[in-house]
Parts: structure tokens; C-alpha cells; sequence
């Protein structure tokens, strides 16, 4: 990692809080971070790294590049960057949905790979998966992601899953643990008292499964069930309004969300290379 410099095209949320993960853990890495309003170049200066509009630049003057943009943006970068300046370098996209396939096709002689991170990475709590890929940098990749969290390589087939489950995933679990903070107000209590009690009755329970060695979170939902008490109700409530089934849609709708973005992209690409 020593001396490498490291390109983040459209460090917006995410983009960012890589930017800030990997200059914690590893000082002597340059990295040059692009945006294209002025209001987010001079937040990215305040981190203390080289930030311009200028794609082509900065993929020209790095040895990593990172794709952090929309998707949808990501055919504006290709016009941006000269073909050449791809040529040599290794590109992780962490773009939903585009795939490893249609990268390799317009990065021409590129490494590539693709990553799925999480928003989570602000706090070093990632969970990254980065696609399997025979490439000599995979070990390179790997070292820049574990700066975020934990990483997991994973078959391509499942990274648009991933994209719903993990990348979307602490949007769901904001909604929920809302939800939940929300009830107890509607009982009585300060949601300033339900939200932190929420956090740590969820941090506990996440506890409970992992070190509690628990192999199934039924069995603990049924440690917790007492015959004729306050949560065998509760649960009733949850069956009779749909919440597991709900969850599993949002995970699935989430997921064809992702494939539509990836087949949407390679329309566009395609189209504009008629
Ligand atoms: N947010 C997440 O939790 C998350 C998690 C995993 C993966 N992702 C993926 O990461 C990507 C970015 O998501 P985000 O939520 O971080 O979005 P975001 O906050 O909107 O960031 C995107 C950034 O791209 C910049 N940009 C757009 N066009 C550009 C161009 N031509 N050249 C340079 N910069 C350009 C924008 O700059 P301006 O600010 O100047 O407009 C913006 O800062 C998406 O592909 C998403 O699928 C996001």
C-alpha cells in the first residue's frame, strides 16, 4: 500500500467515508477524489486529499481507481476518461448492479474487479463482498477494503443480492429500529429513552445469536416466548400484519432492483456506442 495512489471517482456518501477509511489506516496512500459540484470538492479538501472534477486526471495519475458514482453517471465517467488511461490499472466498481463482465468490456486493459460495501464503513463497520476474480490484485483489493470492515469474497451471481441484503440493508434496519422506538412512544415513553434502549436491546440480541452460539434466531425467539405473555401477542401481531413476509419482499424487490440497474446500464452503454 506504501506510495500507492488511489482514485475516488464521485466520492459522494459512500466514496467518502472510503476516503476517510483508508487514510486512517493507511497514511502513506495518496488518494485523489472527484465530484463535480464545488460545495463537494471543498468537503472532500477538508479531509486533506487532492479532489478535482477532472476524471481523466485523476484515473491517469493513479494506480487504484475506485467507481463510486451512480450508476446511472457511470456512462458520463467512460466520455470523461480517455481509453488509454484505463490501461494498466486496477478499477474496483462499487456501482449496484454493473457487472464485472461489462466493466472488463470498457475498461480496456484494466484489472477489474467489483465490490459491494456498505454506509457502514463511516464507522469502520463494512461488510464488504468483492466478487471472486482470479486477478493478480486481489490481495491489493482486499487490503483497501478490510480498512472499511470485514470482507467476504463471494460469486459474482450473488453480489446483486448482496447489494440488497448488506448494501441497502441498514436503510431497512433504520426503518425498524424506528418502528420499534416509535411503539414505545405511542405507549408512553421519550423516544430520546426507546431509541437508546432499542439500539442496546438490538446490539444485545445480535450478542445473544452470535456468542450465545444460538444456530438459529427461531430458538431464541422461543427462549423469549413464555405461554400466554407479552410476546407470544406481539408475535401474533407481526404474523397478522405481514412484517416477515414484507421483509422478505423488500430483500427480494431490493435485489431485482439491482439486476434491472445492471441490464438498464448495459442498454445505455450499448445504445451509445451505435
Ligand atoms: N450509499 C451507500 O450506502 C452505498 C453502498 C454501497 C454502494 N453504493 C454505490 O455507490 C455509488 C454512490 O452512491 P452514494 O450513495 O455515495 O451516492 P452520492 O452520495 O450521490 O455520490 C455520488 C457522487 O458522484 C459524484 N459524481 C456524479 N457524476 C460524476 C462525474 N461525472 N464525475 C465525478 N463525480 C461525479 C457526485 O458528485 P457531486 O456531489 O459533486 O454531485 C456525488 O458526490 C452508487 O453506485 C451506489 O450504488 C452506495
Amino acid at each position: 500500500m506504501e506510495g500507492l495512489t488511489i482514485a475516488v471517482i464521485g466520492a459522494g456518501k459512500i466514496g467518502s467515508a472510503i476516503v476517510r477509511a483508508i487514510k486512517t489506516k493507511y497514511r502513506n496512500v495518496n488518494i485523489i477524489a472527484t465530484a463535480r459540484k464545488d460545495e463537494t470538492l471543498k468537503s472532500l479538501r477538508e479531509l486533506n486529499i487532492e479532489s478535482t472534477k477532472d476524471n481523466n486526471y485523476a484515473v491517469a495519475r493513479s494506480d487504484v481507481i475506485i467507481l463510486s458514482v451512480k450508476p446511472y453517471h457511470f456512462p458520463t465517467v467512460l466520455r470523461q476518461v480517455s481509453i488509454e488511461a484505463w490501461r494498466n490499472k486496477v478499477v474496483i466498481s462499487i456501482m449496484a448492479g454493473i457487472k464485472l463482465a461489462t466493466l472488463s468490456n470498457l475498461l480496456n486493459g484494466a484489472e477489474v474487479f467489483r465490490a459491494m460495501p456498505n454506509i457502514n464503513a463511516i464507522v469502520g463497520r463494512s461488510t464488504t463482498a468483492i466478487a471472486e476474480n482470479n486477478g493478480e490484485k486481489k490481495d491489493l483489493v482486499e487490503e483497501i477494503f478490510k480498512a472499511l470492515g470485514n470482507v467476504y469474497w463471494l460469486p459474482e451471481e450473488y453480489l446483486d443480492i448482496w447489494t440488497a441484503l448488506v448494501g441497502s440493508g441498514p436503510a431497512f434496519i433504520a426503518e425498524i429500529i424506528d418502528a420499534l422506538s416509535l411503539g414505545a412512544v405511542a405507549s408512553g415513553m421519550s423516544r430520546e429513552i426507546a431509541y437508546s434502549a432499542v439500539l442496546d436491546m438490538i446490539s444485545g440480541t445480535i450478542s445473544m445469536l452470535k456468542e450465545g452460539k444460538i444456530d438459529h434466531p427461531m430458538l431464541l425467539r422461543d427462549q423469549v416466548t413464555t405461554p400466554a405473555g407479552t410476546t407470544i401477542r406481539g408475535l401474533m401481531i407481526m404474523e397478522a400484519k405481514g412484517v416477515k413476509s414484507a421483509l422478505i419482499e423488500t430483500i427480494e424487490a431490493s435485489y431485482r432492483r439491482a439486476v434491472e440497474i445492471g441490464n438498464e446500464i448495459d442498454r445505455s452503454i450499448r445504445n451509445n456506442s451505435k
